[in-house]
């Protein structure tokens, strides 16, 4: 080994022995002849000091180093002079008298600073990623990354789970974005499709008799992408045999539990975890995958609002639309840019408008009251709204009237925002829930069909079978959803075990007799040969981590992530490929899309 310690290892009880340390620059400072390296490796930082009474030629290696150089340092440890310990550094009781220095090799001035944690320009840290990783912070993400993954898989291995890996190259499985499609060279016209997940070939593990399967499995979805997706991530993907939910909830509500007590044991949970029904889940937060840190829970306000001279309500309702609102307190003194500022935002969520009520007193009066509707309400309306919002003085009701869907969505929205202007979201809690109690379907009006409400391989609740074919919007799902802090952590569900109730489901779905064969031949072939009543759930790990590491994306937490035109920059990919490697593969690209240079010869 060229180094004999770690820069972040030394203490106290190294003091007087010689180490080597071999690493990064991470600062340099000149002080009075003496030159301080802050020297950096994946275990830390230690303080290295360069006194020309000491040696005089390390003393000159080191007035020549720059950020980023890679050096080996051999020295000694000794106790910082007393007063000069730097709290900040787990090393800081302790520097590296250096005796002999070697550059290994010089950097170039990096486009941005290691030592800082400044915001970077995206593309720069996405094209020198690997200079970004060497940021603490990043190395910190990582690392935690690692002993989360170290952790999940003892905890399921002491559980009797087998991790089993599943192929990439596979047929389409259908999650709900686009597939990403591999040509095959040796079968003409034929595409393997990338795995969206490893969903059939679990339960087809499943029928093969490994009743306990997991995998840290990567998925790839062609979807739009945002904070909380990649068109590659990271799945921890789960299958069991004979269980029930309960089984599931039970089992992950232990796994995050022990997860969160090892890797981020300065964090709280609430416990147990809260269960929450989709029903709920809508009616309280405007959303299936709610915050629940925080209060500023909707409510359903239409049955007051019907009987006010308010034209914004009335046309609403009549139309078969929805008047709900949160309560925020503090907020009813809200000047009138603030209020303008809260409703563009709540139009730029989908709405048409936003309808104010400021409590500023104790009283329900004209004084104490500010709003433009507050002339169409009667003072019993008010009272009616102020009651059903338990408004305390100094509270601001934000109202948004308008079909469901857009009353939910910028109440979610207005309800996030507000905490967050708040801080009323506790930075130190994972508030993780359940979710379920799904319905079945979900209806797609503009297509005029029925959509899974998670995919078509979950079953519906046993006791709702008969009304599949008589009311199937009425049937429930057997699906769950694991939320934390806002964030859809992953969602599964007991599945259908028999190929005559999947083919119903399917035909449900508008899968025809051909389709089915053609999309699912294996897996309805897999369901006649025994087997057993099974069920799973797959857990987003990119977002795991990201919560336990308190970042708002997923790319803090992955080392080589795409921009949001799903590109590598720093190995430029997707990029064009040569004619003869298309030729092999019986590909021809559109003439608009030929490369450029391929347009100027008539390649
Ligand atoms: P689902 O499609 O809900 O379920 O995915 C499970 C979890 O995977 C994460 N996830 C993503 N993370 C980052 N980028 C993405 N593009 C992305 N898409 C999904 C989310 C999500 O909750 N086979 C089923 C699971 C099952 O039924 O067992 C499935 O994949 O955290």
């Amino acid at each position: 080994m060229l180094k004999s310690h770690n820069c972040g290892e030394l203490r106290k009880n190294h003091a007087g022995q010689k180490v080597t340390l071999a690493g990064w620059v991470h600062r340099r400072r000149d002080h009075g002849g003496k030159v301080f390296i802050d020297l950096r490796d994946r275990e830390g930082i230690v303080q290295v000091v360069f006194n020309p009474q000491v040696s005089r030629e390390a003393c000159e290696i080191a007035g020549s180093l720059r950020s980023e150089y890679v050096i080996q340092v051999t020295g000694e440890v000794v106790l910082r002079p007393e007063g000069t310990e730097n709290r900040k550094l787990a090393t800081g009781d302790v520097e590296v008298v250096a005796k002999e220095a070697v550059i290994f090799n010089p950097a170039k001035t990096p486009p941005f600073y290691i030592s800082e944690d400044e915001e970077v320009e995206e593309s720069l840290c996405l094209k020198n990623r690997y200079l970004y990783l060497r940021r603490p912070r990043m190395k910190d993400n990582l690392l935690l990354r690692h002993r989360a993954i170290k952790f999940i898989r003892d905890f399921l291995d002491a559980k009797g789970f087998v991790e089993i890996e599943t192929p990439i190259l596979i047929k389409s499985t259908p999650e709900g974005a686009r597939d990403y499609l591999v040509p095959s060279r040796i079968n003409p016209g034929k595409f393997y499709a990338l795995p969206q997940s490893p969903q059939q070939l679990k339960q087809l593990l499943m029928v093969a008799g490994f009743d306990k399967y997991f995998q840290i499995a990567r998925c790839f979805r062609d979807e739009d992408l945002r904070a909380d997706r990649q068109p590659e991530f990271t799945q921890l993907d789960m299958e069991m045999s004979f269980i029930e939910i309960k089984d599931i909830l039970q089992l992950m509500e232990e796994l995050f539990t022990s997860l969160v007590e090892t890797v981020r044991p300065d964090m709280r949970l609430l416990k147990p975890f809260p269960y929450l029904s989709y029903k709920e889940a809508m009616e309280k937060y405007g959303t299936d995958k709610p915050d629940i840190r925080f209060g500023l829970e909707i409510k359903d306000i239409s049955d007051i609002a019907t009987g006010t001279d308010f034209q914004v309500f009335r046309s609403v309702l009549d139309c078969g639309g929805k008047v709900k609102g949160i309560c925020v307190p503090g907020c009813g003194h809200y000047t009138r840019h603030q209020l303008d500022e809260l409703m563009n935002f709540a139009k730029s969520c989908g709405a048409r408008g936003l309808t104010t009520i400021a409590f500023t007193g104790g009283a329900i009066t004209s004084d104490e009251v500010k709003s433009a509707a507050a002339k169409y309400l009667t003072p019993r309306q008010l009272e009616e709204i102020a009651g059903r919002f338990e408004v305390k003085p100094g509270a601001l009701v934000l109202i948004v009237a308008d079909k469901l869907e857009v009353v939910n969505n910028t109440l979610d929205e207005l309800r996030r925002e507000m905490a967050q202007r708040l801080n009323l979201a506790d930075a130190d809690l994972l508030a993780f829930a359940f979710v379920g109690d799904f319905p079945f379907l979900e209806r797609n009006e503009a297509e005029n069909r029925w959509e899974p409400m998670h995919h078509p391989f979950t079953a519906p609740r046993w006791e709702d079978l008969s009304l599949l074919d008589t009311e199937p919007a009425k049937v429930y799902g057997q699906h769950y959803d694991v939320v934390c802090n806002g964030c859809e952590l992953g969602s599964g569900s007991i599945r259908v075990h028999n190929r005559q109730l999947q083919e119903k489901t399917f035909s449900l779905l508008g899968y025809s007799k051909e389709e089915m064969e053609s999309r699912f031949g294996g897996l309805l072939e897999a369901l006649e040969y025994g087997a057993p009543p099974h069920g799973g759930i797959a857990i987003g790990l990119d977002r795991l981590v990201m919560l336990f590491a308190g970042e708002r994306s997923i790319r803090e937490v992955i080392a080589f992530p795409k921009n949001q035109n799903a590109v590598d920059l720093m190995l430029d990919s997707p990029s064009y490929v040569e004619k003869h490697q298309l030729d092999e593969l019986n590909l021809k690209l559109k003439h608009e899309i030929l490369r450029h240079d391929e347009k100027e010869h008539g390649t």
